[in-house]
């Protein structure tokens, strides 16, 4: 069953020099989870962010990290990213080559396990592991940079991982990553998204509670015009 939307700021947008006290900022903001973007310039084109960032970052915010894992092989940092104060663990499903291996690793860690999908990659391959996990990521841009354009083709992979969820009967989070604005999230959260990623749409101009609150007026919105007509595609920027 879709739950009620959380938003999780990337601080990927964050101001890089001041990052304790932007993470604080998004927490008195309004934010529900910290999105935690780590890049490895392999399994992605940038590198961002290691295990020693996210130990320095954990007394800013009792939020849970959500620590998104763009980097290939995954394995061998799970228990050191674990360790630095994560909440969940998302992998991809494109980073190796035994995926059930690492959600079972990342279970015995004793953190939540995700796995995300790059926009290329279907969505039944996280069907063998709907027993396991505690979180799908979609991503709506290519994984790798902020500020990048949502990519439209992936709102019918919401739907579908949304119905595959439902009928393992878990209560999955359905995260959606990537290019998420006002003009978008409705479209997202009526596909069957309960998280929102926002790197971009949280820190642009500066104003972190406002940028939160208008996502969320997308989401009350959308509560109360569930059975109504939903966003097209034209509404959209
Ligand atoms: C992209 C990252 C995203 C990104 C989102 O690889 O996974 O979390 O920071 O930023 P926006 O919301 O700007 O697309
Ligand atoms: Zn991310």
């Amino acid at each position: 069953m879709q739950q009620t939307v959380r938003i999780a700021p990337s601080i990927l947008s964050a101001d890089f020099a001041r990052l304790g006290e932007e993470v604080q900022a998004v927490d008195k903001a309004g934010a529900d989870w910290i999105h935690i973007d780590v890049m490895d310039g392999h399994f992605v084109p940038n590198i961002t962010i290691g295990p020693d960032i996210i130990r320095a970052l954990r007394p800013h915010s009792d939020l849970p990290f959500d620590v998104h894992l763009m980097i290939s092989p995954v394995d061998p940092y799970l228990a050191a990213f674990s360790q630095a104060g994560s909440d969940i663990l998302t992998v991809h499903a494109e980073s190796g080559a035994h995926l059930h291996r690492t959600v079972q690793q990342i279970k015995a860690l004793g953190k939540k396990a995700g796995v995300a999908l790059n926009p290329g990659t279907p969505p039944q391959a996280i069907q063998p592991l709907l027993g396991e996990l505690d979180l799908v990521l979609v991503m709506t841009v290519n994984p790798g940079f902020g500020g990048q354009s949502f990519i439209p083709s992936q709102v019918d992979k919401i739907k579908e991982l949304r119905a595959r969820i439902d009928a393992s009967g878990r209560a999955i989070d359905l995260q959606v990553d990537g290019g998420i604005n006002n003009s978008n999230a409705a479209r997202a959260i009526a596909a069957g998204a309960d998280v929102l990623v926002a790197g971009s749409a949280t820190f642009a101009g500066g104003n972190y509670g406002e940028n939160i609150a208008a996502l969320r007026g997308v989401t009350n919105t959308m509560r109360n015009t569930r059975k109504g007509a939903l966003p097209t595609a034209a509404s959209e920027d």
